[in-house]
């Protein structure tokens, strides 16, 4: 695997791969590599030649308040996972290689549908810098095609549209969630659970799997489904951050019009900030 840590050595590999008739497959990530990521890089090399991957913990995206410094850079082990999937290369870049000009100077994406609504509403500025940093990154590795974990939908539905709306020419593809055993959605932030905390931390997907099977046999009163399922997530001792059905392509709160649904929640157990999501179709 060759790592590239300046965007002219990625360049030039991906320039000459192109002129050999390459396709380049994309899998931008903030690292602390799990089962989760390495799903995104076999996607990535099933349908194109090269995979390329980037680690790269971007600070512009956290909250002031938020776990950047403490987020978790296993680069060694990351490495080590990268090389058992054959992936070919690993982009890794400095905070100065990406922010040249300094953090707060750099010029930004500003996507302004479905950025101020559920992960938004409490992470302000998390998707701009979401958007603005996975732009330089494809505008770095121009790649044929980029892959995301439908893990984080709202991002994902935020970077289909960026990518739309720009013009980008580029496929942007989704992979299904991986999960633990009992459930739970693998995330880097699972790290930071104790082991009690741990035992419980399956109940937001327990509480979606209950609404999805509820929707799926005709129960069409959103808002009751919404708070029954909030208050299973608070029983076990999680704070709520939402809970809502809502159209799988807007985001929109769902109405009974809407045949595509996704569930989202985000709850807090303990420091620790989790997301998870089932889709429905109706
Ligand atoms: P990160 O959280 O490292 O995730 C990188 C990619 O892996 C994202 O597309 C995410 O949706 C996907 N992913 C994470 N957990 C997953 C799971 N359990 N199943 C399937 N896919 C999963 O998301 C980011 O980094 C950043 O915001 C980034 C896009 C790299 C921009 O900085």
């Amino acid at each position: 695997m060759q790592i590239f840590t300046q965007f002219s050595e990625i360049r030039a590999f991906v320039k000459a791969a192109k002129m050999q008739g390459k396709r380049i497959g994309f899998v931008p990530t903030m690292g602390n590599l799990h089962e989760g990521h390495l799903q995104l890089v076999r996607q990535a090399k099933q349908t194109n030649d090269i995979c390329v991957v980037s680690i790269f913990v971007n600070p512009l995206q956290f909250g002031l308040s938020e776990d950047w410094e403490q987020y978790p850079r296993t680069f060694d082990s990351d490495v080590e996972k990268l090389k058992g999937e054959n992936t070919e290369v690993l982009f890794y870049p400095s905070e100065s290689e990406m922010y040249p000009n300094g953090m707060q100077n750099q010029t930004r994406v500003f996507c302004p549908t479905m950025t101020d609504i559920l992960c938004g509403a409490s992470r302000p500025g998390h998707f701009e810098g979401v958007t603005t940093v996975v732009t330089k990154l494809l505008h770095i590795v121009k790649p044929h095609e980029a892959i995301f974990g439908i893990k984080d939908f709202q991002q994902l539905a935020v970077i289909r549209r960026m990518a739309e709306d720009l013009c980008m020419d580029v496929q942007i593809s989704a992979s299904p969630i991986a999960r633990a055993a009992d459930g739970l959605a693998l995330s880097s932030r699972n790290g930071y659970l104790t082991d009690e905390e741990r035992l419980t931390a399956n109940q937001i997907y327990k509480s979606l799997q209950w609404v999805q099977s509820q929707l799926a046999s005709g129960e069409t009163n959103y808002k009751q489904l919404e708070e029954a399922a909030s208050k299973q997530i608070e029983a076990v001792g999680m704070r709520i951050d939402y809970f809502s059905i809502r159209n799988a392509k807007t985001l929109e709160e769902a109405v009974s019009e809407d045949a595509n649904l996704v569930v989202l929640a985000a709850a807090y157990l303990g420091n620790t900030r989790l997301i998870d999501n089932v889709t429905i179709t109706l």
